[in-house]
């Protein structure tokens, strides 16, 4: 925001006052004769905490004002030069609170938030002058970098009210807040008529009181609309996946209190076809515990025996407050009714790790093995240095009895020294065996023998950055399916915690083997039925360097025919989620089949630049299906090539799509853009 010259006059005031008062102890600075329309320095560009006031403790002060662009995470993203480092002052633990000069209240009121996730002890918050009253607040998200926060304000408008930044946490991470660029009125909404500010914030997000799922997730700009997400709190990995009595069903690693991870639950939902969902209750609680005992119900997956639906999963303990538990062992829950699950009272059915194996031990998968017409199940473990896949048989199918088979397979040296989430099962003539390993989804494929597999080929089960934990499942109809999480596992950018809830589902994939032998993804044949109005269709089409709009929306699916023999250029950039300041970028580069994604200058999430190299396409032809869900972003290649990124625009208005041809013509055989609705309607 530039500074007017009026705010000018506004910060000289503010200067003289605070010198005058420098005269008494430690009075609030008397406020000028004026109506304070503007709170003072309001993004401290004087580079001092002039025309603020330390109301208390030490954790503000001259200091706290920086003019640092970055931090180890990438830029801090203040706005023009100063902005306040929470711990720029006296560290992390250090506790006080920072208030602005009074003002008016007017329609709306925005600020640039970063630093530590604590709604009680950390907070931006409003306060009205006449009786104290904090009208509204804000935490951070647990990352350094400012993000936006917009408040209507309009019920308050024309009362003196005044801005605190509150800090009474003493934690030694994450506890500081920052802060920048407090804005009134118009400018709060945005950066000019071309750009408005996605109205990221906990006082924006929608109360669930009787509002289906449909409208409540419609009215949150950051929700994805038909990929899967919890309300309020925190999801990670996908499990139980099952096609039970026709219905699909999908659990969820689930924290409720807060969008971090903590003892997880499991959150459940059912669909008649993988794609439209029904929020059920709960289905797995954790243990009752003392504070600060993080025991769970960790990942696990289902199993259909007789007319029961069984659960089998890691129950983990913390073995801070457990000293004398198995770290990880495997329970079974059952239902017949596919709701209300019950623990078994000959839990746990696995009590502890093979001998001589460590304490990690998690994420039992069953599934039948053809070779000797068995259930059997894969878990992830380790040998100390590797991961490795341990192999359980059921006799009789029973999911009560479990028998160690031996270890299917060790990972080779440099390979992460614990596999989470394995899951292995025939496709096409091979076996495929999957797994989570330093934050990424690894695939394998190759042979197996009724007890160990041999590996062929390893790849990526998919190849950007917000994949992880995925788990396969095979349907009624035999088809082999998948759901992963949307993980962006090892950055802090998440911007969807401010609005209360963190993580989401990748749409349902059909797994395949292609033809050099790999894993490939293909979005199901159902997602077709999201369709909310009619395809716009383009092509056939040629573009150069002059970029061509193909579409003005967030919420659709993209197909693409490139026909390569007819294409000159060096490569295409398909631009996504773009505006004037912003946009993602997908690039492939015709000379050597590779597919970039790019998303440096996309918003507040993470900034990086992911590659896959697609096989040939036979036919000279290159497909591309996309899936833009307003913070989700699914790329599918026809070579079964996936890439996912979670996308945080900044603007509202960076819903465009336009399509570049780099050094020559593209050759678009057909482009359709479909509006795509949600999956809770
Ligand atoms: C700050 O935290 C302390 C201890 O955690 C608590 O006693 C005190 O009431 C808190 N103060 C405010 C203003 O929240
Ligand atoms: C859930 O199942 C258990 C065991 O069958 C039963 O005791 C309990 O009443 C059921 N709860 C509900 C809500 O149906
Ligand atoms: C496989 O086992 C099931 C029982 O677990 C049995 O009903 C079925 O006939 C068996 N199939 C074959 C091919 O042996
Ligand atoms: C499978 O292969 C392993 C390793 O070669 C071997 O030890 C094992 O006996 C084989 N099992 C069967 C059932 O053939
Ligand atoms: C493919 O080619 C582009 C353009 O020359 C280059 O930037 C990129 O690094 C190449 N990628 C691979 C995997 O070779």
């Amino acid at each position: 925001m530039a500074i007017s010259s009026h705010d000018f006059k506004l910060i000289k005031l503010g200067l003289a006052i605070l010198t005058a008062s420098k005269a008494f102890a430690n009075p609030l600075p008397e406020q000028p004769k004026r109506r304070p329309e503007e709170p003072l320095n309001p993004g401290f560009e004087t580079g001092n905490l002039q025309g603020w006031q330390v109301v208390h403790g030490n954790a503000f002060g001259d200091r706290s004002v920086t003019d640092l662009a970055s931090y180890w995470g990438g830029p801090f993203y203040q706005d023009q030069k100063h902005f306040i480092l929470g711990t720029a002052q006296d560290g992390e633990s250090a506790v006080g609170e920072l208030r602005s000069s009074s003002f008016r209240a007017n329609s709306a009121l925005s600020f640039l938030i970063g630093g530590g996730y604590d709604p009680d002890n950390l907070y931006v918050g409003l306060v009205r002058d006449r009786d104290g009253q904090l009208l509204l607040k804000q935490t951070g998200t647990n990352d350094e970098a400012l993000i936006r926060i917009v408040w209507d304000t309009g019920k308050w408008s024309g009362q003196e009210v005044h801005v605190v930044i509150h800090d009474n946490s003493t934690k030694e991470s994450w506890g500081h807040i920052n802060f920048d660029d407090l804005r009134l009125g118009d400018a709060a909404l945005g950066n000019g008529p071309g750009l408005t500010f996605q109205p990221i914030g906990q006082a924006n997000q929608p109360p669930a009181h009787d509002q289906p799922a449909c409208s409540l997730f419609a009215e949150d700009p950051l929700r994805p609309q038909y990929h899967y997400t919890q309300y309020q709190g925190w999801i990670n990995d996908p499990a139980g996946l099952v096609q039970w009595k026709g219905r699909h069903h999908l659990f969820s690693q689930y924290y409720p209190a807060a969008p971090f991870w903590g003892p997880m639950y499991w959150s459940h939902a059912e669909s008649p076809d993988a794609v439209h969902w029904r929020e059920l209750p709960v289905a797995l609680t954790p243990k009752p515990a003392e504070p600060g005992d993080e025991s769970g119900r960790f990942t696990g997956s289902a199993m259909i025996h007789g007319d029961e639906l069984h659960l089998v999963l890691t129950d983990y303990f913390d073995t801070r407050a457990h000293p004398d538990a198995v770290q990880e062992n495997v329970i079974v829950a059952s239902s017949s009714d596919g709701v209300n699950f019950t623990l078994s009272p000959q839990n746990p059915v696995i009590p502890a790790p093979p001998a001589g194996a460590p304490a990690f031990f998690r994420d039992p998968k069953v599934f039948h093995d053809p070779t000797d017409n068995s259930t059997k199940l894969v878990i992830g473990a380790s040998n100390g240095e590797r991961g490795q896949v341990q192999l359980y048989h059921a006799p009789a199918s029973d999911p009560f009895s479990w028998s160690h088979v031996g270890v299917l397979y060790t990972g080779e040296e440099g390979t992460d020294a614990l596999w989470e989430c394995p899951n292995f099962f025939p496709l096409g003539d091979k076996w495929v065996l999957f797994y989570g390993s330093k934050a990424l989804g690894v695939y394998e494929t190759g042979t197996y023998n009724g007890s160990v597999f041999v590996s062929e080929k390893r790849g990526l089960v998919d190849a950007g950055p917000a994949s992880y934990a995925m788990q396969w499942y095979k349907d009624e109809s035999g088809r082999d399916l998948a759901i992963s999480w949307m993980a962006n596992w090892p950055t802090t950018k998440w911007p969807s915690r401010a609005n209360g809830w963190a993580g989401q589902q990748s749409i349902t994939r059909e797994l395949f083997l292609r033809a050099d032998g790999g894993l490939g993804s293909r979005p199901i044949a159902e997602l077709d039925s999201l369709a909310s109005g009619p395809a716009r269709q383009l092509g056939p089409l040629q573009v150069s360097d002059e970029a061509v709009d193909i579409g003005n929306t967030n919420t659709a699916r993209l197909k693409l025919t490139v026909d390569l023999g007819e294409t000159s250029a060096s490569s295409l950039t398909l631009s996504l989620f773009q505006s004037q300041a912003e946009s993602t970028l997908l690039t492939y580069h015709t000379g050597n089949q590779t597919l970039t994604l790019d998303t440096t200058n996309a918003g507040y999430g993470q900034a990086g630049t992911w590659e896959a190299v697609l096989a040939k396409p036979a036919d000279n032809k290159l497909t591309l299906d996309i899936f833009l869900d307003r913070s989700a972003l699914e790329v599918f290649a026809g070579d079964g090539t996936v890439m996912s990124a979670t996308v945080w625009p900044r603007y509202q208005e960076s819903t465009g799509i336009s399509v570049v041809g780099n050094q020559g013509t593209v050759a678009l055989s057909a482009v359709s853009v479909t509006p795509l609705g949600s999956s809770w309607c």
